[in-house]
């Protein structure tokens, strides 16, 4: 596996990668309106073009086969961001949110976000990061568990 950054060119790649995999791991919690709209509002060219510019963002792809290089995950690390429950003193600034690591269900389970996460924390440590945060549903215990296994918790 190969990780690649993230270009604005690539917009459309991360779209359909994101989408995929909220799909995978959330579609069965939404009911299918719900979904097409979040589907259909929170990856648009506009707002992923933004993303990609102001975030960190980096692909793991599948290199067994080089001409196809398919991306089969992601992260995004989002700088400058803290919510209200989170104290200056408790998470110092620069304070930084993993805002999403997704890796489609057929690349689970065989190290790959361990990969990535080892990469992710590396690319905060060079940037200087001070904190990391990060949102994770209650009975995602899968993510917590893995998150955990990284000091995350
Ligand atoms: C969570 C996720 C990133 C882990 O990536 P992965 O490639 O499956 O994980 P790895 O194969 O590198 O395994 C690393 C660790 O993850 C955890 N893990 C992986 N599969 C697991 C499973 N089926 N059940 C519980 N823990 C699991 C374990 O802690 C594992 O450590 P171990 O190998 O020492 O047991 C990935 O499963 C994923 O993308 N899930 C869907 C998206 C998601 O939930 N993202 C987080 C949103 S907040």
């Amino acid at each position: 596996m190969i990780i690649v950054p993230a270009t604005v060119e690539h917009w459309e790649v991360l779209s359909a990668l994101a989408k995929q995999t909220f799909d995978e791991t959330f579609g069965h919690i939404y009911t299918p309106s719900d979904l097409e709209t979040h589907l259909n509002t929170k990856y648009t060219h506009d707002l992923m073009v933004a993303e990609i510019k102001s975030e960190i963002v980096y692909f793991l792809c599948n290199d067994d086969d080089a001409a196809a290089r398919a991306p089969v995950g992601f992260f995004q690390l989002k700088p400058n961001s803290r919510n209200e429950l989170m104290a200056v003193d408790e998470f110092a600034d620069p304070c930084w949110e993993l805002h999403r690591f997704y890796l489609t269900n057929a690349t689970q389970g065989k190290g790959g976000g361990s990969l990535l996460m080892r990469f992710a924390l590396e690319k905060l440590k060079e940037v200087g990061a001070k904190s990391l945060w990060l949102s994770v549903w209650s009975e995602n215990f899968k993510a917590q568990h893995f998150y955990e296994k990284f000091g995350i918790k």
